[in-house]
């Protein structure tokens, strides 16, 4: 039970350590630095063939996602080196590492102990993000990527990234939205003509349950509605609404009512926790 037992051992030790980091300076938020431009083609291939062969080779897929992943940090807030960031649903810390690799404290706080692999990054916590074990306005970025669709209120979701993030801080929210092409996960595109049905079929072609279920770990959630709460909070400002992996149009895809619920494929927010 190695798996289980050792992420839940490290919960006091890493807890202990993100509250005796320091972030920045509070009273001096970094001014955001340029918005993110449409980035090339030639990523959004790359991104794209490793996505397709995520089965085969995770480690080169998820390890390419988190560097554009912190790339994309870094042209919105500058270089991720002596801050602290809290990547909230985390998985097998692709993204955790990554953030190391660059310098910064970054910590990883995952609900599920299956998700976090066998090598789950050192300090790692099992702890949902409803809930984090964190006082108010520890981190210099808060970072969540793909989460958003797995859980029943993202509201009060978003709410608590908020809260653990500094005023100034950024918050990189990303999601795969219900009617993008890739809505369904594994049953996609199949999620069209329903979940039950696409489940279904999937069981049969594959001779395996699917992973998701929708309702129990998988929500449909939409772009439109998703902006118009966030637009509505007075705790965060909305710096970007983007698709995260389209190479052009990426913030104007996101402008179409309708048109973006199926061409976005994944939104990605880049949020700003306003001053208390
Ligand atoms: C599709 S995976 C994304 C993993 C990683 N962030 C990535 O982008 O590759 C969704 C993750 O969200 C996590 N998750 C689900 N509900 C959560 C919650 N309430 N709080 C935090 N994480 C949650 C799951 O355990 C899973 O690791």
């Amino acid at each position: 039970m190695d798996s289980v037992t050792s992420p839940l051992r490290r919960v006091g030790r890493a807890v202990s350590r993100v509250r005796v980091v320091r972030g920045r300076p509070r009273s001096s938020p970094r001014p955001w630095k340029t918005p993110l431009k449409d980035p090339s083609l030639r990523r959004s291939v790359a991104l794209f063939r490793a996505f397709l062969r995520e089965q085969e080779d995770p480690e080169a897929c998820y390890s390419l996602l988190a560097r554009d992943a912190v790339d994309q940090v870094e042209a919105c807030d500058g270089p991720v080196a002596g801050r602290t960031v809290l990547d909230v649903g985390g998985g097998g810390g692709y993204f955790t590492e990554e953030f190391r690799r660059r310098g910064a404290h970054a910590y990883l706080f995952e609900p599920d102990p299956d998700e976090l692999g066998e090598k789950p990054p050192d300090g790692a916590v099992v702890a949902d993000g409803y809930l984090l074990p964190l006082r108010d306005g520890v981190a210099d970025v808060t970072f969540s990527s793909n989460v958003l669709e797995h859980v029943s209120d993202p509201e009060t979701f978003l709410s608590e990234l908020a809260r653990v993030t500094r005023p100034g801080g950024l918050i990189y929210v990303s999601f795969t939205n219900w009617l993008s092409p890739w809505g369904g996960h594994e049953w996609a595109p199949w999620h069209y003509l329903g979940a039950e049905r696409a489940r279904a079929r999937y069981a049969r072609r594959t001779g395996r349950p699917a992973k998701h279920t929708l309702g129990e770990n998988l929500f449909a959630v939409h772009i439109g509605s998703t902006l118009r709460q966030v637009r509505a909070r007075d705790d965060v400002t909305v710096v970007s609404a983007r698709s995260r992996y389209w190479p052009f149009l990426a913030e104007s895809v996101v402008k179409a009512p309708g048109i973006r619920e199926f061409a976005t494929w994944n939104l990605l927010l880049i949020l700003r926790r306003c001053p208390t």
